[in-house]
């Protein structure tokens, strides 16, 4: 402790760091029809400097936080009024391949990119961001991000802080660099500028009880070792995807690029009193960007590593200074927050094996990448992966490179079984979409691939650190469906599927969202009407046709919602 204490008091009067800016707040958009629209801007992080960057509506940097609940069906419009294309990602919402806003679905200058989606994701904070093809670190880097809440009637049966801005704070902590213009340098390892939620130096003023902070790590390339400076106890509450168990009480939090965690501090009666929230790089073990050594045991170093003032030391990243309690605060933590079930082995039909290694061997083993996953680099024409619809895969993710990397997978939440063949620590068996995968280990993760399936349309899986990422430490899959004659998403997203098909007596059909269907039609396999059949819309959000004696033959179904058409075809026995 004495340790601790003394290297921050070194480190706050070495560089005289003082926190003298207010901590924005994004401010918060809700509803199910929402505007987006990006543009460059300047932020002048240094008084007499315009750098230039990325933002989304009325901010020059990042985004306004998206409020959205589950089983909302929303519609985004994502206008790219920039002079480059770009792509806008939902990073950790399971949404269809089409609306994923992977690098496939580029919205080039001066268009409207519209996904429409059914909100089907728990109570959690994802986050949307570019991921346009190799240009993903550069649009990040400049401000191109903002973060998605998730609220569900869990969620909001509990006693937590849910005051946005005032007991429950969302903290996108990023590192950045500049050059000597003070422009972003989204390629230099000397990314030792701490912006938290695009404010620099940044001070908060929180109440004198239990809030909740929403952390993410926004950082391109830096793992974070959180705490705070007066060493205090506070409790994960949340992962990626959803809520723990139960609390999760610790001192140190690491969360590495793209991953979040929802954490409860109770600051009750320390009203006055100042800490901070810190980063403790000396405490990160090697082989994690950020710690003394980027590289694991055996391994040199990135040549100019050290020169970075945050590797491998404590720095205090944002003040808080504890203020009054506000009118109804919660002074509790709970006990247990909701169940989590996570998938059984027993439940899986594949084993998937993914091995990251250097790209070239020799050269440092590659400290630097560039990365390949099972020896490919990633290549937009290439497949790399076809995942039967509804496959309970495990994952196996061996990294035989020298340090750890952060891996993603788009589309679903996953449960680590194991890290090198021991059950993931309290606070990371909950829904995961990021897992660090250590040098020379291996980490395995259970995931269901449901609901959506597009034979044309992949889904990414990548290092999120992103120059790995842009460098090709990346995949593609397909989620096939083999038992879907034709393809389903037959116009904008609209996905339909029928099961069982062929089917003996009646189909049920799943619809993207059946609260926009208009109008669900069936003809015979020459293109005539059928009337005699009955076509119900059920509460579970299915539809069935109540086909009693239909003939046997191919029919053919067209649903039309207000987003476009899906038409199925079904086979009667
Ligand atoms: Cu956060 Cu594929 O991305
Ligand atoms: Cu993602
Ligand atoms: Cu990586």
């Amino acid at each position: 402790l004495f340790f601790l204490l003394c290297n921050t008091g070194l480190f706050t009067s070495v560089f005289s760091q003082t926190f003298t800016n207010s901590l924005a707040i994004p401010s918060v958009l809700t509803g199910t029809n929402i505007n987006l629209s990006i543009h460059t801007g300047t932020v002048s992080f240094y008084p007499g400097f315009n750098t230039n960057t990325i933002g989304f509506n009325a901010y020059n940097y990042l985004g306004p936080t998206l409020m959205l609940n589950k089983g909302d069906s929303v519609h985004i419009n994502v206008s790219n009024t920039m002079a480059d294309t770009t792509t806008v990602h939902w990073h950790g919402m399971h949404v269809s391949p089409s609306n994923d806003g992977g690098p496939h679905t580029v919205i080039p200058p001066g268009t409207t990119w519209s996904p429409k989606f059914k909100v089907r994701d728990d109570a959690a904070m994802y986050w949307y961001h570019s991921h346009l093809h190799m240009l993903t670190a550069e649009q990040v880097t400049k401000g191109e991000a903002g973060l998605v809440i998730v609220k569900d009637p869990i969620e909001a049966a509990l006693t937590l802080p849910r005051n946005y801005g005032t007991d429950d704070i969302p903290l996108v902590v990023q590192t950045r660099a500049f050059d000597a213009a003070k422009q972003f340098d989204a390629m230099s390892a000397i990314d030792s500028v701490i912006l938290i939620n695009g404010t620099k130096d940044a001070f908060v003023n929180l109440p004198a009880q239990v809030v909740r902070l929403r952390l993410i790590n926004a950082a391109t390339m830096r793992l974070f070792n959180f705490g705070f400076s007066n060493n205090a106890t506070f409790y994960q509450i949340g992962t990626d995807g959803g809520l723990l168990a139960a609390p999760v009480s610790m001192t140190r939090l690491r969360l590495a690029p793209g991953e979040r965690a929802e954490v409860l501090l109770d600051l009750t009666g320390m009203q006055g009193q100042t800490i901070y929230l810190t980063n403790y790089g000396s405490q990160l073990p090697n082989g994690y960007y950020g710690a003394p050594n980027p590289a694991a045991m055996g391994f040199a170093t990135i040549p100019g590593y050290s020169s970075n003032g945050l590797n491998g030391t404590d720095k205090n990243l944002m003040q808080i200074n504890v203020a009054a309690p506000t009118a109804s605060p919660v002074t509790t933590i709970p006990s247990s927050l909701t169940v989590v079930t996570p998938i059984p082995q027993s439940a899986a039909n594949f084993t998937r094996t993914k091995t990251f290694a250097p790209k070239t061997m020799g050269g440092g083993a590659g400290l630097n990448g560039p990365f390949v996953i099972n020896g490919q680099s990633f290549d937009m024409m290439v497949i790399n992966d076809t995942v039967p619809f509804n496959n309970v895969e495990i994952w196996n993710l061996t990294n035989n490179t020298a340090i750890a990397h952060p891996f993603h997978i788009h589309d679903v939440q996953f449960y680590i079984i194991d890290i090198n063949g021991v059950a993931p620590p309290a606070n990371m068996a909950g829904r995961k979409d990021v897992v660090v995968v250590p040098s020379q280990q291996t980490v395995r993760f259970i995931a269901k691939f449901e609901n959506f399936a597009d034979p044309m349309m992949p889904y990414m899986y990548h290092c999120h650190m992103l120059a790995h990422e842009d460098d090709g430490m990346m995949g593609q899959f397909l989620v096939y469906d083999y038992f879907a004659g034709i393809k389903e998403n037959t116009y904008n997203a609209v996905f339909a599927k029928a099961y069982p098909n062929p089917a003996d007596i009646s189909w049920s059909i799943i619809v993207e969202d059946v609260n926009l269907v208009k109008t669900v039609e069936l003809s015979n396999a020459i293109g005539q009407k059928v009337e005699s059949v009955k076509i119900v819309t059920n509460y579970d959000g299915t539809i069935s046709i109540q086909n009693g004696n239909l003939p046997t033959g191919v029919y053919y179904l067209k649903i039309s919602t207000v987003s476009g058409t899906a038409t199925l075809k079904l086979i009667k026995n």
